[in-house]
């Protein structure tokens, strides 16, 4: 088949968390936040792009009532935060007077999810609460900690399960650490 565009060279990757532990962390999360949110109906905001494969695991797996919106921020370009936090795209609900579930893919300086807490406290929710699926805590700018963390995890930058580089490799199933192109090993 002709090739229509130009893409870039697959990084090196080393696999970090299969399938299986991933899966077992959402259940974990689930069986948490239906404990805590009891008697409650929540209104899940999932944050764009990467959050939304597991926000569909996640919300598959509570067993309290919930209403599901998103947001899409911006602040990486390739590897890199930039540090400037851009509204992409808004909530379409009222968060006033509501108990407000964040569904984060990772958290990494925090200025992301500092940005967005900001905005739904100024909105008027009732309660505020973070899930990230990976708290990645060594380069935090903001003093800021997910109530609900799947995995903590160092450094390194990571790709799969939604996570992506520059838009890249969303789809795997598994979590992966991309390796610097001088590093032996990994899978190409
Ligand atoms: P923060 O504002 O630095 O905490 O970054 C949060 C956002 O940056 C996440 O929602 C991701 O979109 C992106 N991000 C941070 N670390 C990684 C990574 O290792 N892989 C892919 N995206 C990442």
């Amino acid at each position: 088949m002709e090739q229509t565009h130009q893409s870039a060279p697959m990084p090196r990757l080393r696999v970090l968390y299969p399938e299986e532990r991933i899966q077992a962390e959402v259940a974990r999360l689930g069986r948490e936040i239906s404990a805590a949110y009891l008697g409650k109906e929540l209104l899940v905001v999932v944050v764009l792009k990467g959050a939304l494969f597991f926000a569909a695991d996640l919300l598959r797996a509570l067993r309290v009532p919930v209403e599901m919106d998103f947001v899409k921020l911006s602040s990486y370009q390739g590897t890199q935060s930039t540090g400037n936090v851009l509204l992409k795209k808004d909530l379409e609900c009222d968060v006033a007077g509501r108990d407000v579930l964040v569904v984060e893919d990772i958290v990494d300086t925090g200025l992301t999810l500092s940005f967005l807490k900001d905005l739904l406290l100024q909105r008027g929710a009732k309660s505020l609460a973070v899930c990230t699926l990976v708290d990645k805590r060594q380069h935090r700018r903001v003093d800021i900690t997910p109530e609900f963390t799947g995995i903590s995890c160092a450094d390194g930058f990571l790709v799969g399960y939604g996570l992506d580089l520059d838009e890249r490799m969303r789809e795997l199933t598994a979590i992966y650490e991309v390796l610097p192109e001088n590093t032996p090993g990994g899978v190409e």
